[in-house]
């Protein structure tokens, strides 16, 4: 399968992927990474990208009249890279409804608590505000809402006494990085199909 990954950050996400696919070869992982793709320039995400001579490219929301055009722009950039599937990688915009046209139902997005639980751009600041025992991530499926799509996998993480934003948001994305490995080749080498809000991987 044809990967685009879309990042905003660190990208270490995306560096699980890039070091998988290095380990066990595109063939026997079942994908590749055809592209990244970012919402801002000067980030480490798209300097692993380039490490690894995968192409990038970028797309900033102020470049456009509107919000609108810039996720048909994003939408165009990604589709000449022709992908099976787009992985959101810790990118952190919300993908527009000319996007979801091209790629609903082939978009994966990772997400650092446990949907429905703590949506949004804090997830891991609002499950320690709560005061949970137990957070950890989603890999879901992108639909029109914000981290509300079929949710493929989960991974579960302790929240320790001591811990704050910063040192519990490093412990859940230990455990996301592999789940989004896991997940992204099942998909890739078995296919799936999304029964509404149920994901079936044979
Ligand atoms: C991940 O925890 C992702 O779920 C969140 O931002 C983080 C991105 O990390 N939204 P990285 O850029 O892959 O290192």
């Amino acid at each position: 399968a044809r990967l685009v990954v879309l990042v905003s950050g660190s990208g270490t996400n995306l560096q699980a992927l890039l070091d998988a696919i290095a380990d066990d070869g595109a063939a026997a992982y079942g994908a590749e990474v055809v592209a990244v793709g970012a919402d801002r320039g000067d980030i480490a995400g798209l300097e692993r990208a380039e490490r690894a001579g995968i192409p990038t490219f970028v797309c900033r929301v102020k470049d456009y009249a509107s919000r609108a055009e810039w996720d048909a722009a994003l939408a165009a950039e990604t589709a000449a890279y022709a992908p099976d599937l787009v992985v959101s990688a810790g990118f952190m915009k919300i993908l527009g409804k000319e996007f979801l046209a091209r790629f609903g139902g082939r978009c994966v997005n990772t997400h650092p608590a446990l949907l429905p639980s703590f949506p949004g751009a804090h997830g891991v600041r609002d499950a320690l505000a709560y005061g949970v025992k137990a957070t950890g991530c989603t890999v879901h499926f992108v639909d029109d809402g914000v981290d509300t799509g079929p949710i493929i996998a989960q991974g579960v993480v302790e929240v320790r006494d001591e811990d704050d934003e910063s040192a519990l948001h490093e412990r859940i994305k230990e455990v996301e990085r592999s789940l989004l490995v896991e997940v992204v080749g099942r998909l890739a080498r078995h296919g799936y199909r999304i029964e509404g809000r149920k994901v079936r991987i044979p």
